[in-house]
């Protein structure tokens, strides 16, 4: 890695720092796998991803865009990617999507504040809003293995097809795979639709995407309560 790249980083986390080779430890190249159990805290994640240059959409990034929510939420949620608002504002699902998102999640008495952590497949916007691409999906993937360690929910929601295939690697339809529960990794996963299919397909009819979103969502409220009965 040339030495000007290491200018740009930002300091490294506690217990990566002493040594003139701490860089060598830390990620944010792609010739170097970010291994489970590199970060210690979300935060110092969080930092390394604003200087990341692992893949292409680095340069053409206004914001790294890596969560929001709650990082103890028993919830964590992952989308595609960011769109233009989240590039914006360095947020995810802050755009239109978002706002229905937190309505489905309203919907059931899920605040979105307290009991999710929101967070996307790569973490910088393809231009034009395209699909990442697998290299891309690659180099970002180990930021968001160690973003579901570091929260441990207990229920991991995917939205849309790029979500399922980076996570399950299923590349079935979203109408095949939602409502299912599925075991990754000892953690309960959902596929359920991406809300910006549901704001193209606005009909609520029986069998309808938005009307299969809402026995999904009660579904997953369901099983929450399951897993942590109230007091
Ligand atoms: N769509 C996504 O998949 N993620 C976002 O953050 C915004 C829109
Ligand atoms: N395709 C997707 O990627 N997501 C959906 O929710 C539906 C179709």
């Amino acid at each position: 890695m040339a030495d000007d790249l290491f200018s740009l980083l930002p300091d490294p986390p506690p217990h990566l720092q002493g040594g003139a080779d701490t860089y060598d430890a830390i990620p944010t190249s792609a010739q170097v796998a970010i291994a489970p159990g590199t970060y210690d805290d979300l935060d110092s994640l969080a930092r390394h991803c604003q200087a990341c240059q692992r893949c292409g959409l680095a340069p053409s990034r206004t914001h790294v865009v890596v969560s929001r929510g709650n990082p103890r939420a028993p919830i964590l949620i992952i989308g595609e990617g960011p769109g233009q608002q989240e590039d914006e504002q360095g947020l995810p699902f802050v755009g239109k999507s978002g706002q229905l998102l937190d309505r489905i999640l309203t919907s059931v008495d899920l605040d979105p504040d307290r009991d999710v952590y929101i967070c996307n497949i790569v973490k910088c916007r393809p231009p034009g809003n395209r699909v990442p691409t697998p290299q891309e999906v690659a180099a970002c993937k180990g930021y968001l293995l160690e973003q579901i360690r570091l929260v441990s929910p207990k229920i991991i929601l995917l939205t849309g097809a790029t979500a399922v295939k980076g996570i399950l690697g299923f590349k079935q339809g979203i109408s095949q795979l939602r409502g299912q529960w599925f075991d990754w990794q000892g953690y309960l996963c959902m596929p359920i639709f991406h809300p910006a299919y549901l704001l193209r397909n606005q009909a609520r009819t029986e069998g309808s995407p938005k009307w299969l979103m809402w026995q999904d969502i009660q579904a997953i409220k369901a099983k929450l309560g399951e897993l942590q009965p109230s007091p």
